[in-house]
């Protein structure tokens, strides 16, 4: 026999202070063989398969909050869910989106041959005036010559605000501008409260054909901008929920989430299909799994437009449910083949319950994972009510994040499967019926070292 020190100190200070036991050198710890066991009740459930052909499937077309593509993802992540038996809400929401409308813009009374957009922000309006280039609008550009005509601008150097207010100041009554060196198409521009002059993009090549046009002969110019305006959109959050066995319900809530919506113009797989697909899976194999805990498993909308979906969950939750959420696993692309090691961030930069399971779940199963600080994910929502929550991701991130390239063909099952088992521990460590108990040092798994990193993104 001999004595072994177990030291049960996790950061949360949900825990022990150290305690000391005797195990026969022959066998494993009691701990050991049971955190295995444990662990092994998920995790031998997982099907990489399974979440690969999900994120497949919702990554055959972009779903940015409020589109058919969303609303088709939402439908089949519902059905997903009541398939495993668990009821479901379905929980929408208003976001305000940028309509731009129909624009339009023609030279000494002729339509040119390019297409033309309003700028995000642009006033609704018709005007005709001379035209004049006045290159990047920089203060120093631009002169009381552009008074009563209509600018053309180079994008690049200045913001958006600044040139359009140059220009403005200087009495002219409408804004083309052609897209910067190296970039391509005629979609981008912000204009601002108080600018009340149309403003309109083309591309790099319209704008450059118009310069030398410009050196040859005056040109009249019109622009006009029809009905361009904030409309509103409804997204959604998708919510299923598994209550605990009745006898063993100790009151506390565990909530598992990602978020569905994907950037406009890209299909989104591993940001954040894979999250969804790992949620999905976690609840699968936990509708069968006794614990002692509510779960919930959440898939968030408009996530990509400011976490509007996360806010509005964590705004609908009422005082005694934040008060039982005891910990929100955000899981945030986490399938990349090209992406780097799993790491898992909080807000603050601070350790809480969630990364110290999560980095003592990762122990037992491949290497403990460190933390570090970040936002940008709709563990944030959880954070600012005070509920423990980290975002599950790999970092540096992949080149393809929040492009077109970001495809079913870049996502590595070996890395889905990783993260679903560490998630999936974690979660089971704190929701299995026989913990409240973290403090239950017989079952409870040894905490891991794990450590600050802040490596790049
Ligand atoms: N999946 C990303 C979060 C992310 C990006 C984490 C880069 C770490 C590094 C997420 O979908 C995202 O793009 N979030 C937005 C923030 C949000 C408030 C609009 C972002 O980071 O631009
Ligand atoms: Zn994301």
């Amino acid at each position: 026999m001999y004595k072994k020190t177990l030291t049960v100190a996790l950061a949360t200070g949900l825990v022990l202070s150290p305690m000391s036991f005797s195990v026969d050198a022959a066998k494993p710890a009691p701990n050991e063989q049971s955190d295995h066991a444990f662990d092994n009740k998920v995790i031998k459930k997982i099907n990489a398969d399974s979440m690969y052909n999900n994120i497949a499937l919702l990554s055959k077309q972009p779903r940015a909050a409020g589109t058919e593509g969303e609303y088709k993802a939402v439908q089949y992540i519902k059905s997903e869910f009541e398939s495993y038996g668990y009821e479901t809400e379905l929980q929408p929401f208003t976001i305000q989106e940028w309509d731009g409308g129909t624009s339009a813009i023609s030279f000494n009374d002729e339509e040119p041959s390019f297409d033309v957009n309003s700028f995000e922000g642009s006033i609704n309006g018709r005007v005709t005036g001379p035209l004049v280039y006045v290159g990047l609008a920089s203060a120093s550009e631009v002169g009381d010559e552009v008074e009563g005509k209509i600018a053309l601008i180079e994008r690049g150097s200045y913001s958006f605000y600044e040139k359009i207010q140059n220009v403005y100041d200087k009495g002219a009554i409408g804004v083309i501008m052609f897209n910067g060196e190296g970039r391509s198409g005629n979609s981008f521009g912000y204009a601002y409260e108080g600018q009340d002059i149309p403003a309109v993009a083309i591309t790099r090549e319209a704008g450059l054909s118009l310069v030398e046009q410009l050196q040859n002969e005056d040109v009249q110019a019109s622009v006009s901008v029809t009905n361009a305006g904030v409309i509103d959109k409804t997204s959604y959050n998708v919510i299923a929920k598994k209550e605990p066995h009745p006898k063993k319900d100790n009151g506390q809530i565990v909530t598992v989430g990602a978020h569905h919506d994907s950037v406009p113009n890209g299909p989104g797989a591993n940001d954040d299909a894979s999250g969804v697909a790992a949620t999905l899976e976690l609840a699968r194999i936990m509708a069968k799994t006794p614990t002692d805990t509510e779960l919930r498993f959440v898939t968030f909308g408009a996530e990509e437009k400011g976490l509007v979906g996360s806010y509005h969950y964590a705004d609908t939750l009422t005082d005694e449910e934040i008060d039982n959420m005891v910990a929100h696993f955000q899981m945030d692309m986490v399938g990349s083949r090209d992406a780097g090691e799993l790491i898992m961030f909080t807000p603050d930069g601070n350790k809480n319950l969630v990364t110290d399971l999560g980095a003592s779940a990762g122990a037992r199963i491949s290497g403990a994972v460190d933390y570090g600080q970040l936002g940008r994910s709709d563990h944030v929502p959880f954070f600012l009510k005070g509920i423990p929550s980290a975002l599950f991701i790999h970092a540096p991130l992949e080149p393809w994040y929040h492009s077109p390239d970001d495809t079913i063909d870049k996502i590595s099952k070996e890395k889905l499967q990783n993260v679903a088992e560490i998630v999936g521990a974690a979660v089971y460590q704190i929701a299995r019926p026989d913990t409240p108990a973290l403090e239950n040092a017989r079952v409870a798994p040894s905490p891991a070292d794990y450590d600050f990193d802040d490596r790049p993104l």
